[in-house]
């Protein structure tokens, strides 16, 4: 009795958890299956490009041998990889069938690098040829570029969200390798330069910036506040704190980890400052809708707007409003924090459009020279792969966010069914 109990609620845990496991895909967990491409999979860890994918819900991920990405990566920061690697994802669903039947012989279609890279104009859309022979080629949109990756065979299908596909080499384009790297960047010229020259100032002369620096090595996001948001109305005068608040104020800035945007995306519950001292305090969360990124204090949020490097272990966003910790400011009876909480000139709804980087996905994401022509006739069962690449604006793209969040809410009521199932199956034996 007792064993048929055991082995029937058995199999309803393990079909509960195959149904919660089928509703999101881990790149990480399925190359980990295939020894071939084992730098290509340490690499997306690494650069955290796998956050990028799993965030996307129809994707194509061209992948080399380890053959092929060591000598990609031979001489390149981890920034130029990154690009790299970004440049082999394709934000739509390609199987050996599809790249052997284009309508026309060829397709342009989106990558990664389009929508989170530093690509300008055409550089992030690929030109998928089936050239003589029976080959099928990806080269850059960018005119000149050459067709030397070709694909060699399949790897996993997942129809219509996720196929991987073995290709001969990269797809690149001459000036894909040259974005900044933190080990040649000046870190408050680069702040100078993205429009926060206010932060750059404090963090020198309270020399919160040698902190910053000698955390580089290991790992250092850091939340830059532009020079508007040190304008903002209801902000407290940062001149009154002592000279020990005001560096547990720009440490509260920083994170002792690599974290871009899509990472933290990700995390959950309290995030660890260079300001935090345990027990949570000094710690930030995150709040994400769609593309966009908030960093949440428990007094308030500041949007995520741009990054302004991103050179594996270091990443610099700018954030739309000074990030103030209720250590420091929660207490004061002065109006001002306490107003900062629900003024909006001091915290800039996620939905303003003045910023630049979070949501313009508009023509940027688009080929420019895609025409109705080259788009092949849709068959019923494409019609969900073709969706999210040609997404017309952010908000679509954030419905789609806030289904995979319901989605992952239903796994995880799944996964609490299943631990209380094993409960009750504990106390019957
Ligand atoms: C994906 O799989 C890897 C390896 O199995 C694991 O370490 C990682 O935590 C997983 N990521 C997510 C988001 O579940
Ligand atoms: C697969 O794609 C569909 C349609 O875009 C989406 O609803 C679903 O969540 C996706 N599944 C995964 C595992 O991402
Ligand atoms: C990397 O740089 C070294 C020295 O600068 C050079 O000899 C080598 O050919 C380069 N390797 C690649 C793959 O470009
Ligand atoms: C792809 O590139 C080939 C060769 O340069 C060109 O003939 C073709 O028109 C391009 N396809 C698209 C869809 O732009
Ligand atoms: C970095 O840039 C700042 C201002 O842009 C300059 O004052 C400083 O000397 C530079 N530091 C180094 C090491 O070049």
């Amino acid at each position: 009795m007792a064993a048929a109990a055991r082995r029937l609620l058995l199999l309803l845990a393990v079909s509960l958890a195959a149904l919660a496991a089928a509703r999101a895909h881990n790149i990480t967990d399925i190359l980990d299956g295939y020894s071939e491409y084992s730098l290509y999979n340490n690499y997306l860890s690494q650069t955290k490009v796998c956050d990028e994918i799993n965030g996307r819900s129809t994707v194509t991920c061209l992948v080399l041998t380890n053959g092929a990405m060591s000598s990609l990566v031979a001489n390149l920061s981890l920034a130029d990889v990154k690009n790299a690697l970004r440049l082999l994802t394709l934000l739509d669903y390609y199987d050996p069938k599809k790249l052997h039947s284009l309508h026309g012989g060829s397709e342009l279609t989106t990558t990664l690098y389009q929508t989170t890279g530093d690509a300008s104009g055409d550089m992030g859309h690929v030109n998928i040829t089936n050239l003589r022979g029976g080959k099928v080629g990806f080269a850059s949109a960018e005119p000149g570029s050459k067709f030397q990756a070709t694909y060699t065979k399949s790897v996993k299908e997942e129809p219509y969200n996720l196929s991987v596909l073995e290709v001969s080499d990269p797809i690149t384009f001459p000036g894909l390798f040259t974005s900044p790297s933190a080990a040649s960047t000046n870190l408050t010229a680069l702040l100078e330069k993205a429009g926060c020259k206010r932060f750059a100032r404090l963090i020198v002369s309270s020399g919160v910036v040698k902190t910053y620096q000698a955390a580089m090595d290991k790992g250092l996001t850091l939340f830059a506040p532009t020079d508007d948001a040190f304008q903002a109305k209801g902000l407290p005068d940062l001149g009154k704190l002592t000279s020990a608040d005001l560096v547990a104020l720009l440490e509260y800035h920083a994170l002792p980890q690599y974290a871009p945007k899509a990472s933290l995306k990700t995390m959950k519950g309290g995030i660890p400052t260079l300001a935090s001292t345990g027990k949570g305090k000094y710690d930030l969360s995150v709040v994400a809708k769609g593309d966009d990124v908030s960093m949440d204090t428990g007094m308030d949020k500041s949007r995520v707007a741009s990054t302004v490097l991103d050179d594996t272990p270091v990443t610099v966003h700018t954030v739309d409003s000074v990030l103030l910790p209720p250590e420091l400011f929660g207490g004061a009876p002065s109006p001002a924090p306490g107003a900062s909480v629900d003024a909006p000139a001091s915290a800039p709804a996620p939905e303003t459009s003045s910023a630049p980087a979070p949501s313009p996905k508009t023509d940027k994401t688009k080929p420019k020279h895609k025409s109705p022509a080259h788009s092949p006739p849709a068959p019923p069962a494409d019609t969900p792969d073709t969706a999210p690449a040609e997404s017309p604006d952010g908000d679509e793209e954030a419905d789609k966010a806030d289904n995979k969040n319901g989605a992952t809410a239903v796994g995880m009521g799944i996964a609490a069914m299943v631990a209380s199932v094993a409960l009750v199956g504990a106390t019957l034996l």
